[in-house]
């Protein structure tokens, strides 16, 4: 086995790693700290000190589908269903932009609900504020993803959960894992900035699957990353499971940040949950992305994926006040641009271009 130290060397000087070695570094929890200050070394250098935020808007919790460890699962009868009107949801936007938001996130559970003609609404009129819209509405046909697209959308979050086909057969009945890529596939070739992640701690996975995880990631080349501890909810099948560790969590983090130098990844709002300092360590371990909640009122509350979720009590006005706090509090600022990926390769490429046509 390399030492440890060599492996993190080898991940920040090179961003490639066999699947052996990140496994030795998800093994072996001497070296952390070293993991951490590194994956913070290479945020810094590839993607800055600024941190984007983008406010979430968790427009509906009406979902078909029956993933096990989620809580709005179609199964789950003690949820109470809400669906947000189009216009409410232009509204909660508008709101976000008078906070300084440039991105919103629009999320809900997988569903009809609504159709593409009021998606596309709802899409162009956030457009016309001139924010960036991130969308995270779960499996669609590939028609429906393009009509999104064409309406302004520019970025899909979708985590493939677990590359492990059969976890993912197990935790997700009448889903298919080829489907999922396909929509992944299918997401990057509509020109969508590509978002992806997975849980921590699914029952059965093992320190081999989470490296597979990480390495999808850079095989898809995406854009963004969210991992998150699965965090285990009373109302589901995997009620009586253990879930994820805040650590194990941080350190697939720190991991993918040296892998995948350029992604956007986010603090995950999971992480908070298992340590109350989590968003912030997790800012200092790789991360360059906060995603506050400024859906308004009690649902915040419904939108329940599991138990402990931060900020349910809050205000959009109290959460960006509290966030910009914490991430001044670390030296950090936060950003007032779009927050698009940065590529290094294409920044070397046109600054190439630049100085050519000076000295011509
Ligand atoms: N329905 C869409 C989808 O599944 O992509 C978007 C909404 S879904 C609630 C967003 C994410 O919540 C999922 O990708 C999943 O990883 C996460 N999630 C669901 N249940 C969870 C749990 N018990 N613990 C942690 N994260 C969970
Ligand atoms: Fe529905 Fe998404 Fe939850 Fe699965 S993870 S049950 S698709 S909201
Ligand atoms: Fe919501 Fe701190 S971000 S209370």
């Amino acid at each position: 086995m390399a030492k440890i130290v060599d492996i993190i060397n080898k991940a920040e000087t090179t961003h490639s790693l066999t699947k052996e070695e990140i496994v030795d570094l998800l093994r072996c929890n001497e070296y952390d700290q070293q993991l951490f200050l590194a994956a913070d070394r290479v945020r810094s250098q590839y993607v800055g000190d600024q941190v984007h935020l983008r406010g979430l808007i968790e427009f509906s919790n009406v979902c078909q589908q029956n993933c096990f460890y989620c809580g709005l699962r179609k199964e789950n009868t003690k949820v109470k269903r809400y669906r947000l009107s189009p216009d409410t949801i232009v509204d909660l936007a508008g709101k976000a932009k008078s906070y300084n938001y440039k991105t919103v996130v629009l999320q809900s559970g997988e569903s009809q609900s609504y159709t593409v003609t009021e998606m596309q609404y709802i899409i162009s009129s956030i457009k016309a504020l001139g924010l960036a819209i991130t969308l995270s509405l779960g499996e669609k046909n590939r028609d429906e993803y393009q009509i999104y697209r064409e309406a302004g959308a520019d970025r899909y979050l979708l985590r493939i959960e677990t590359t492990n086909p059969q976890i993912y057969k197990e935790l997700h009945p009448g889903m298919s894992f080829e489907n999922r890529v396909r929509c992944l596939l299918d997401l990057k070739e509509l020109g969508y900035e590509l978002g992806t992640g997975c849980l921590v701690g699914l029952p059965n996975q093992t320190m081999e699957c989470l490296a597979d995880d990480i390495l999808f990631f850079k095989t898809l080349d995406a854009d963004m990353i969210g991992l998150g501890p699965f965090i285990p909810n009373a109302d589901t099948p995997l009620a009586q499971e253990k879930g994820g560790t805040f650590t194990t969590s941080i350190k697939v983090m720190a991991i993918t940040r040296l892998l995948l130098p350029e992604a956007n990844i986010p603090a995950t709002t999971a992480m908070e949950t298992l340590n109350k300092n989590g968003r912030i360590i997790a800012l200092q371990s790789g991360a360059n992305v906060v995603m506050p909640n400024v859906t308004e009122g009690e649902y915040r509350k419904m939108y329940m994926l599991y138990p402990g979720k931060i900020c349910v009590n809050d205000t959009p006005k109290h959460c960006i006040g509290c966030i910009t706090g914490k991430i001044q509090g670390i030296g950090r600022h936060v950003s007032t641009e779009f927050g698009f990926r940065k590529s290094k390769k294409l920044t070397n490429i046109l600054q190439e271009y630049a100085e050519k046509d000076r000295n011509m």
